[in-house]
């Protein structure tokens, strides 16, 4: 969830954590076991939360240490998880430490950052580019003639994972979030830590000229020298050493396509626990790229893929699907074909209700992505509107006037409270899924088999007793059953749908749970 929309406690327009605390019983009440909380540390917000000022605070926007204390313990009280986001790539240009390393060059915290000297030229002394747009390198603001790294924006110093020092601070923090019971950490950005010691140009693909969109700069280059060094992995054999006392989960945003560079993170349990695959998030309706995607990344990370089609970065997938209940029940398809797949299954906050994205005024767009590139893309501010619970002023998100991020209000009818209890609704047909999750344990813990042999776009797997099936195609297809008397326990589409002889008809992009009856 993203603190900032979640529900909002105080009434100030902005979510925060007691909001969070009061909203937990609609977790437990979806089925969910643990929950993913995106930063809400001290922060002046350039990139609303990942630019840190203080790891060891919570922001006076979103609460305070004692209500974190309080989601804590209510949230364990539930049965619930709860994992936080860590963000060790950089911090915000606003931390004490970057401060303190522009302000005094000789310090020890200068040391924290990357600094080199300008390009003969004077410009930057590399071509590494910024994930939101324009060169990664910024102008030392104290007049040094240096330039600072930033894979992100210039608010976001990048820290150099090459000083021991540094890895000891995070060593601290870790400790720090762990001895007040957080259950876990998602990694920022894991496969950026360590950059090339020489800082070598990265190979050019295209011209940049007249790029206007980040990610299509970000794709001119090869990214040899910034992301995924080798380095990295030790960073987390390290930090999976220092969280195994305390029982605690290392979650990496891994953002590679190539599923044998992804499972080098897992270092076979000895470095981070599970990776997100976020190719997905990323993707259109495209059916041969989800099938190859994710059973290529099943294949090479058996059960420590951490699998998502929707998250804080990305449009909404019922909308990128193709909008409409068409695009929610494709949405809908993949999940429960991921649901099974072992490694953990993530829901964005909202695709449960299977949400598209929000409507945002152009002038009240608010993510740097789209106010610092104009006309580039839409930006992730349509994913992240506030969460609808009713149709109450603001959708029940909150009682200021006006959210912290405004857009069109959400129709009744995609609300929690619309959706709750309706059978046949969204909401319901994503808690029957993590209902019978729960009910065939097998789905986790047997062996999986994947059964589909063809080209076809039917992906089937079994677990013990349990089939999977998803038709990612446009028509229906039949699928061979084993011997044996079988039954549907799911259908993404809510339909009624039965064995025919030893075949099942699966409609087209939907998803079916086949167990043998009783
Ligand atoms: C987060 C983004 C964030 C970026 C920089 C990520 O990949 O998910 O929301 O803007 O890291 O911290």
């Amino acid at each position: 969830m993203y603190p900032r929309s979640f529900a909002d406690g105080d009434g100030d327009g902005m979510g925060d954590l007691s909001g969070i605390t009061g909203r937990l019983p609609h977790l437990v009440d979806l089925g969910v076991d643990a929950v993913w909380l995106t930063p809400f540390y001290p922060s002046p917000g350039f990139d609303h939360g990942y630019d840190v000022a203080d790891y060891r605070g919570v922001d006076p926007a979103h609460g305070s240490l004692d209500h974190f204390d309080v989601l804590v313990t209510e949230a364990h009280r539930l049965g619930l998880r709860v994992i936080i986001d860590i963000v060790p790539n950089h911090t915000s240009s606003h931390h004490p430490w970057f401060r303190e390393a522009v302000a005094d060059p000789s310090s020890p915290r200068r040391d924290y950052y990357l600094w080199r000297d300008p390009a003969p030229d004077g410009g930057p002394p590399h071509n590494v580019v910024s994930f939101f747009g324009g060169s990664a390198w910024a102008p030392d603001p104290g007049g040094s003639g240096q330039y600072y790294c930033h894979l992100f924006l210039p608010e976001q110093p990048d820290l150099d994972w090459s000083n021991p020092a540094v890895l000891d601070e995070f060593d601290a923090i870790l400790t720090f979030w762990c001895e007040r019971g957080v259950d876990g950490f998602r990694i920022d950005v894991a496969n950026s830590l360590t950059k090339d010691p020489w800082f070598r140009d990265n190979p050019q693909l295209r011209t940049t000229e007249g790029v206007a969109d980040p990610i299509d700069l970000f794709l001119c280059f090869e990214h040899r020298y910034d992301i995924d060094q080798n380095s990295n992995v030790a960073v987390f054999r390290r930090w999976n050493r220092l969280v195994a006392g305390h029982g605690a989960l290392l979650l990496g945003e891994v953002g590679l396509v190539d599923p044998v560079r992804l499972a080098r993170y897992h270092d076979q349990g000895a470095a981070i626990h599970r990776t997100f695959y976020l190719e997905p998030p990323g993707w259109r309706w495209e059916p041969l790229r989800l099938r190859d995607g994710i059973r290529g990344f099943h294949l090479a990370s058996p059960g420590s893929v951490a699998w998502t089609i929707d998250n804080h970065d990305s449009a909404r997938s019922a909308s990128r699907f193709g909008g409409g209940d068409r695009g929610r029940l494709r949405s809908l398809t993949v999940t429960t074909l991921m649901a099974g797949l072992g490694g953990m299954l993530f829901l964005w906050q909202g695709q449960e209700l299977g949400l598209e994205n929000g409507v945002i005024a152009p002038e009240d767009l608010t993510d740097p992505i789209s106010t610092r590139n104009p006309g580039a893309t839409a930006g992730r501010d349509v994913t992240r509107t506030p969460m609808p619970w009713d149709d109450g002023p603001n959708n029940g998100f909150t009682t200021a006037g006006r959210a912290w991020l405004h857009a069109q209000p959400r129709d009744p009818a995609d609300t929690v409270a619309g959706q709750r209890g309706v059978e046949g609704s969204w909401l319901e047909r994503h808690r029957r899924l993590l209902v019978l999750r729960r009910e065939h344990p097998e789905l986790w813990t047997e062996p999986l088999q994947w059964l589909d042999t063809d080209a076809g776009l039917l992906m089937t797997y079994r677990r013990g007793d349990t089939i999977v099936t998803a038709n990612l195609d446009e028509y229906p297809t039949t699928l061979p059953l084993p011997p044996g008397a079988w039954t549907v326990a799911f259908s993404s589409d809510n339909g009624t749908h039965e064995p025919t002889g030893s075949a099942i008809e699966v409609p087209p992009e939907t998803a079916l749970v086949v167990v043998p009856s009783t």
